[in-house]
């Protein structure tokens, strides 16, 4: 403290030498700027000091600049990485962010545009190291509280949720814009919610707005606010969620449902991390961590044109997919557990359990309305009850009908029996359920060809047809 403090040190790394030295002019005020040519020569810079930002082209010969990128974030994770791209490969940058770029810009860069960045991302390295410091000092606390608050909320251990658990982990601690997609009641604010307590901002406020609950205009002043007077009607100053989760997460739920001129005032905002109140000119830091939800498929919008590609891209660098309930009904027993335990302790009720019977009556349903309908239909039953333990009789009649004559006597298809073979067809069908029974597009999310996929399935087929066979003869 009190001492001076030295000039920022960045790397820039770029083959065309015209791209170096005119960053070079133009950052040299204000940071110590070191260059190189290749992906080779950069390294060697590494090797002379600590590197705060490093700045490298994408495309060069030899040693490319995603691998450059690998290469540094695991020898040296303090450095801030941000890509140059020339416009057309933003798909690729999209890819670098996932593998821990900070940012990336499109060349020719815009000065103005990497002044904000730079200063944005250096501002996020000392908060960083300030929350590492802190967390060193109370890991154990900092565990126990991870333990507490973190996934604990989030019941379940099918393997359909496994890819979720592991973005979730990989993504928490990042600055990352996460977007949350999955039907209606699958749990994504519940995983919003865990990521933000997985987070270094996980002492500030977690803020959500309901993008689909309010009209444009509104939209806009909730979230960046107004001046006094800005229109009919505001007649004080108001704070925007935008300003209100300073510090720490917002989550813009039900992203799907903007309109056209609010998703330019939103691309802006994380392009620049600036805004200004509605009817305002001051211009206010935007230092939020963004969430962003949707039920809807938002790769469909953009295609019919009603959701802008590029703010598509900017919410989509770690993308989370939460499958219905019914691709993992291995869960329902766990869920009832625990919502019996909560609606008993809230309602004052004495329900301690529930029978197999009831349990395989509700893990047959369909569940339409996902973990929400049967956190919904568990809390009725808890109420309506009489006895310690809930029975296929306390079960609605309507879920008790749809899920069939034999759901209480034949226990459901085992989730999954834990070997090799079962976790495969699992995926598979899993996949093919997400690509809506789209065979072509199923077997090249699995990379697999359509032949072999046609052989698995026609495996299992066969399969349940024998373990049918087998059951009805008993
Ligand atoms: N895996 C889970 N474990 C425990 N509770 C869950 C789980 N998933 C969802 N829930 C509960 O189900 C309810 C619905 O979840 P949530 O509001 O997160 O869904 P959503 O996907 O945001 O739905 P919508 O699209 O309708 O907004 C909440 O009460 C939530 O706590
Ligand atoms: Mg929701």
């Amino acid at each position: 403290m009190g001492a001076e403090r030295r000039k920022p040190k960045i790397l820039i790394v770029d083959d065309d030498r015209n791209t170096r030295e005119g960053l070079q002019r133009a950052l040299r005020s204000q940071y110590d700027v070191h260059l190189a040519a290749d992906a080779k020569m950069a390294i060697g810079e590494f090797a002379l000091g600590d590197v705060d930002v490093m700045l490298t082209d994408l495309r060069m010969p030899g040693v490319g600049g995603l691998d450059l990128l690998r290469t540094v974030r695991s020898k040296y994770p303090k450095t801030i990485c941000i890509l140059l791209t020339a416009y057309g490969s933003v798909e690729t940058a999209v890819e670098a962010m996932r593998d821990g770029a900070y940012d990336f810009l499109t060349k020719p860069v815009n000065l103005d545009h990497l002044d904000a960045v730079l200063d944005r991302a250096l501002k996020s390295k000392d908060l960083e190291e300030r929350n590492r410091r802190l967390e060193d000092e109370n890991r154990l606390l900092g565990q126990q509280l991870d333990k507490k608050y973190g996934m604990e909320s989030i019941i379940g251990n099918a393997e359909a949720m496994q890819p979720v658990f592991e973005i979730i982990r990989a993504a928490a601690p990042t600055l990352a814009t996460v977007l949350i997609t999955g039907p209606s009641g699958t749990g994504k604010e519940l995983v919003a919610k865990a990521i933000h307590r997985l987070s270094t901002r996980a002492k500030a406020p977690f803020v959500a707005v309901n993008c689909a609950a309010l009209s444009p205009t509104l939209l806009e002043s909730e979230l960046f606010g107004h001046e006094k007077g800005a229109f009919t009607g505001a007649e004080s100053l108001r704070k925007g969620r935008f300003e209100i989760a300073s510090g720490g997460t917002l989550f813009l739920d039900e992203i799907g449902e903007i309109d056209m001129a609010t998703q330019v005032k939103l691309l802006r905002v994380l392009e620049s991390r600036t805004f200004e109140r509605v009817g305002g000119t001051q211009t206010i830091e935007a230092d939020i961590r963004l969430i962003a939800a949707t039920n809807k498929d938002l790769q469909e919008l953009v295609s019919q044109g009603r959701f802008r590609e590029d703010l598509y891209y900017r919410l989509n660098v770690v993308d989370i997919r939460l499958p219905p309930l019914s691709e993992r009904s291995g869960d329902i027993p766990a869920m009832c557990d625990a919502f019996i335990k909560e609606f008993a302790e809230r309602n004052g009720k004495d329900v301690k359990g529930i029978t197999a019977e009831a349990v395989n009556v509700l893990s047959a349903y369909r569940w339409p309305g996902n973990v929400r309908e049967l956190r919904n239909t568990i809390e009725k039953m808890v109420v309506l009850s009489h006895g310690d333990k809930l029975t296929a009789r306390d079960i609605p009649a309507q879920i008790r009908d749809a899920a069939g004559p034999d759901a209480g006597r034949t226990a459901p298809p085992p989730a999954s029996d834990g070997t090799l073979a079962s976790a495969e067809r699992e995926k598979i069908l899993s996949c093919l359920r997400r690509c809506g029974g789209n065979k072509t597009r199923a077997a090249q999310e699995l990379g697999i060809s359509r032949r072999t996929l046609h052989r698995k399935l026609k495996e299992y087929s066969r399969a349940a047809a024998g373990g049918r066979v087998a059951a009805d003869s008993r």
